[in-house]
């Protein structure tokens, strides 16, 4: 994903001095929406001292891995390209929000609940390219929504597919409706192109892990019944948010001990394991279904 943005007319017309909260962006898939979030974001913090953006799309990451949600936050504007001053994740264990609606929605909530507890004074939200309605898209929309509550939707569309999604928010006082042409700049990325980007991202990830041996007997496993060789897992921390991913390595039931693949330099802070429902061959960083 290449840095350059070509900022289209439509963009400059948007007054950033009136976006403030929470600011929602959705679209079908290569739509410009990631791109977007990160001009817009860029944007903000010339107005607040601390902006966040909050990465829901747990395909085509673009600040944490896949499979997680990702906040970061800002920090001072003075100078033109933000820093990152700290990041969360949040771990949703799948690269589509299909079957996996509910850890999306509460994992935004809970990175958007950090967001404003650390004093925001506004959170740009991306999102995943699933809009169809029959595959669920339109619901995952609707709800994120009404549960994040943006002041702001920005809505990227090239024809009606966004339709079941806005037409009843475009007359809901709650929310004002932005619909933005999708720029020309945007190049359609095909599913291999996709599958390699992720391959990559864990490819990366993994290069410095080393196996860690832990003892699940005082610990708070969610899923165990996934816990075979292969599988991808989130080591959490006290309030839930994810340290650190690993790949099992070996479970032995009965002594409850557990080798795991992980680049997280120890696991003292960590208070939970939750299992994925990927898997993944660390090295290769080929996920496997
Ligand atoms: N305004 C833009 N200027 C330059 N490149 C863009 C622009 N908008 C999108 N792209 C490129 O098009 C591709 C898809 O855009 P992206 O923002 O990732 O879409 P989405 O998040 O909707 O899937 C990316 O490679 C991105 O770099
Ligand atoms: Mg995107």
């Amino acid at each position: 994903m290449s840095d350059e943005i070509r900022v289209p007319p439509a963009w400059k017309r948007v007054d950033v001095s009136t976006l403030t909260g929470t600011i929602m962006i959705i679209g079908a898939s290569d739509t410009g929406k990631s791109t977007f979030a990160r001009y817009l974001f860029r944007r903000l913090v010339e107005y607040y001292p601390r902006v966040g953006l909050l990465d829901c799309d747990v395909g085509q990451s673009s600040l944490g891995l896949p499979t997680t949600l990702t906040l970061a936050l800002s920090t001072s504007a003075t100078e033109g390209k933000p820093a990152w001053n700290g990041r969360l994740a949040y771990f949703v264990g799948a690269i589509s929000p299909r079957g996996h609606m509910l850890p999306v929605v509460v994992g935004a909530h809970k990175l958007q609940r950090r967001a404003q507890q650390w004093g925001v004074g506004a959170v740009v939200v991306d999102t995943t390219g699933l809009v169809d309605a029959a595959a669920g898209g339109g619901a995952l929309k609707q709800w994120k929504i009404e549960l994040l509550e943006p002041t702001t939707v920005f809505a990227f569309a090239r024809g009606v597919e966004l339709e079941h999604i806005l037409w009843p928010w475009r007359r809901d006082p709650r929310v004002r409706v932005i619909e933005l042409p999708v720029p020309r700049a945007v190049r359609e990325r095909t599913r291999e192109t996709r599958i390699r980007y992720r391959v990559e991202r864990w490819k990366n990830y993994f290069s410095r892990a080393d196996t860690l041996q832990l003892s699940l007997r005082q610990l708070a496993v969610f899923g165990l019944e996934a816990m075979t060789p292969g599988q991808l897992l989130a080591l959490q921390d006290a309030d839930g948010f994810a340290l650190g991913l690993g790949v099992v390595r070996s479970y032995d039931p009965h002594t409850q001990a557990v080798a795991i693949y992980t680049p997280l330099p120890s696991l003292e802070d960590v208070s939970s394991i939750r299992l994925g429902t990927l898997r993944l061959n660390p090295a290769t960083g080929r996920e496997m279904y």
